[in-house]
């Protein structure tokens, strides 16, 4: 996701440099854009740095005396390319443009020019911030579906005392994280998947199962109703509740578990593979409840199929994401699960580190991607990585579409 922040001419503006870093930790793309009024706060070098890429600064670049024509349509093609506008600090003055539709900048412009959602943390002295023509502006920006980050209260730079510091990085996040979510942006697919263990049973009343709570496939699929998918969601045995708007099939088995995927997966534009299935099951399920011998007792094992590699064997254009629970050497494991599964996408977990793996609220995981990207994420609660997984679905389902019309 592609995030182009606006930086304007504040004292808060220094904060936006540590703004783009939480962003970048949280997985977003920045580029950055400066009024000329934040220029005198904070060098554009500060954010070329921290971005590797070129921070834009007027509406007009000058190349050799004269403004060349690739820089006058620059806007349009910044507003294209961004996923989400976010103005942080706002000040008075760029809220008034924006409220009124005044385009003598660059940020003014691509405000005008762009259709993606924007968000804006205003920062100013608490009586700009009081002023009845400030509320006006605001008040028209949220009629207009503008989601404004409230400055909050405290010890301001002029002085003063009152509302207008710029919020915390977190409630900013929060906002452009919020935002996100609320788009439709899986509308018009399909997507199954797998969670929670399976049994395996050795007679009527033993079997052999896992640690998995269903916690972390629950919350994918969730997440991926939320943001308006088809979800099928083919479950182990679990004390879960069945998210909102989801179809879910219960099973047991690994077999019953494959049988329910492969039933269901014609229909499937992306197949995520949550579960913590059983590699191996016994090789005879015993009709009647195995004895007590006294002796030592050995069991024989069979392999059970590998439904996600089975899926991924015939997956043609549908996006296959598969997890992997490891408990060491974590990245090598995972880019070899990533390749001999034919997955695009695998979600790796060491499922030893503390917050994370089976049956806790929290994971840390990192996402390895057929195209080589590789995303670490700090601990989040599964609800978040939900979140993330499905943003590298939507990325890499784009990149899919690209390739096919190319
Ligand atoms: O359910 P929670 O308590 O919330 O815990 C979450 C989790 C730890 C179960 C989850 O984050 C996770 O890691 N799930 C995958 C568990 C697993 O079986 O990993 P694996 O590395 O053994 O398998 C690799 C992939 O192949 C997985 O996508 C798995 O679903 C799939 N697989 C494995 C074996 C098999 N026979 N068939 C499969 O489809």
């Amino acid at each position: 996701m592609r995030i182009t922040l606006g930086v304007t001419g504040g004292v808060a503006a220094y904060k936006a440099a540590e703004l783009v870093r939480r962003l970048q930790q949280e997985g977003f793309s920045v580029e950055v854009v400066m009024t000329r009024a934040a220029c005198e706060f904070i060098k554009p070098l500060t954010f070329a740095a921290l971005t590797g890429k070129k921070v834009i600064t007027g509406l007009f670049a000058e190349s050799g005396g004269e403004a060349n024509l690739e820089s006058a349509i620059e806007h349009i093609a910044v507003a294209q390319r961004t996923d989400l506008l976010l103005v942080a600090p706002a000040t008075a003055d760029t809220l008034a443009k924006f409220s009124r539709g005044i385009s003598d900048d660059f940020l003014s412009t691509l405000y005008l020019a762009t259709t993606a959602p924007v968000v804006v943390a205003p920062a100013m002295n608490v009586n700009m911030w009081n002023h009845p023509a400030t509320q006006e502006n605001i008040e028209r920006l949220r009629g207009r579906g503008v989601h404004v980050v409230s400055p909050d209260e405290g010890y301001l730079a002029c002085g003063m005392t009152g509302a207008g510091r710029l919020a915390g990085q977190d409630a900013i996040i929060s906002a452009v994280r919020e935002v996100f979510q609320m788009r439709q942006d899986l509308e018009g697919q399909t997507v199954l998947l797998t969670a929670g263990p399976t049994q395996e049973d050795l007679d009527p009343v033993r079997f052999l199962t896992n640690r998995s709570s269903g916690k972390m496939g629950y919350a994918v699929a969730e997440a991926a109703a939320r943001r308006g998918a088809k979800v099928i969601l083919i479950s182990g045995p679990t004390a879960l509740e069945s998210p909102a708007g989801v179809t879910r099939i219960d099973v047991r088995t690994a077999e019953e578990m494959l049988n329910a995927v492969q039933k269901h997966v014609a229909e499937a534009t992306t197949a995520i593979f949550a579960a913590a299935v059983a590699d191996y099951r016994p090789a005879e399920a015993a009709a009647h409840k195995i004895k007590k011998t006294g002796g030592e007792f050995a069991l024989r094992l069979e392999a059970n199929p590998d439904i996600l590699a089975t899926i991924a064997r015939k997956k043609g254009e549908r996006l296959i994401v598969g997890f992997a629970a490891e408990t060491d050497k974590v990245a090598e494991n995972a880019r070899k699960k990533l390749k001999e599964k034919d997955a695009d996408l695998i979600v790796a977990n060491d499922v030893t580190a503390a917050g994370a793996g089976f049956d806790v609220d929290t994971n840390v995981v990192t996402l390895f991607a057929r195209d080589g990207r590789d995303l670490a994420l700090p601990k989040l609660t599964k609800r978040e990585v939900a979140d993330r997984i499905l943003d590298e679905v939507v990325r890499l389902s784009a990149s899919v579409k690209h390739q096919s019309a190319d």
